[in-house]
């Protein structure tokens, strides 16, 4: 970590009422992100990355840990930081910056099973845009399954959809991240 990176981005408080705190993910977190990945059913495996992914290889690992550079690849990770013993990694999300076009970022999250649905991937967006506006990025763009509820209302609620196309069971969505100072409850 950069002395100028925060420790801490978000801290919050779960729908269940769990304290949890976003952190830049960093290359220490490599054990993490793969025993994590372990942990994920195969539905949720496979609407984040659209494959049957059985295991994550080096390679995986190589590109969810290693590429992050914290400006063109932001990835953050959502913590359960416990007292008594190792904080407990509960979800990760990132986006990458577009070669074509570098205000606009390919976007995803991830979120453990045990704690979908509580808000924990809406708050991994919000961080995400943030760290997209310090960084000159004003666009996600998301390609999801079509059944992907969850993941459509999140990327709804980050900014102003502008393109949302729903085809052969794909959705592709592009959002508009709004500027800081209309954000909600900033
Ligand atoms: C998609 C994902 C990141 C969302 O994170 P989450 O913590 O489960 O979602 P949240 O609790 O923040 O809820 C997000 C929205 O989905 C809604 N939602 C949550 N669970 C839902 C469900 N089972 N069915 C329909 N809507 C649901 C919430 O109400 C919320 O919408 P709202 O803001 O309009 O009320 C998470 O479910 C996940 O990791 N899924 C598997 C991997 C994946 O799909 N990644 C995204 C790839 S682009």
């Amino acid at each position: 970590m950069s002395a100028d990176e925060p420790a801490v981005l978000r801290v919050a408080t779960l729908a269940d009422g769990l304290r949890v705190e976003v952190r830049p993910l960093r290359l220490e977190d490599r054990e993490e992100i793969a025993h994590g990945f372990e942990g994920l059913s195969e539905r949720t495996r496979y609407l984040r990355f659209l494959t049957l992914k059985g295991e994550l290889s080096e390679r995986g690992l190589e590109n969810l840990v290693d590429r992050v550079d914290q400006h063109d690849h932001v990835a953050v990770a959502l913590w359960w930081p416990r007292r008594s013993t190792d904080d407990v990694l509960l979800g990760e999300g990132r986006f990458i910056r577009l070669r074509s076009d570098p205000e606009t970022a390919d976007v995803a999250v991830t979120v453990a099973d045990e704690i979908q649905g509580l808000g924990a991937g809406t708050l991994l967006m919000s961080v995400l845009a943030d760290r997209a506006r310090e960084e000159g990025v004003r666009c996600f763009t998301a390609v999801m399954s079509g059944e992907n509820e969850p993941s459509h209302r999140m990327m709804m609620r980050v900014g102003r959809v502008v393109r949302d196309v729903l085809s052969e069971g794909v959705r592709e969505i592009d959002v508009e991240l709004p500027p800081v100072e209309s954000q909600e409850g900033a």
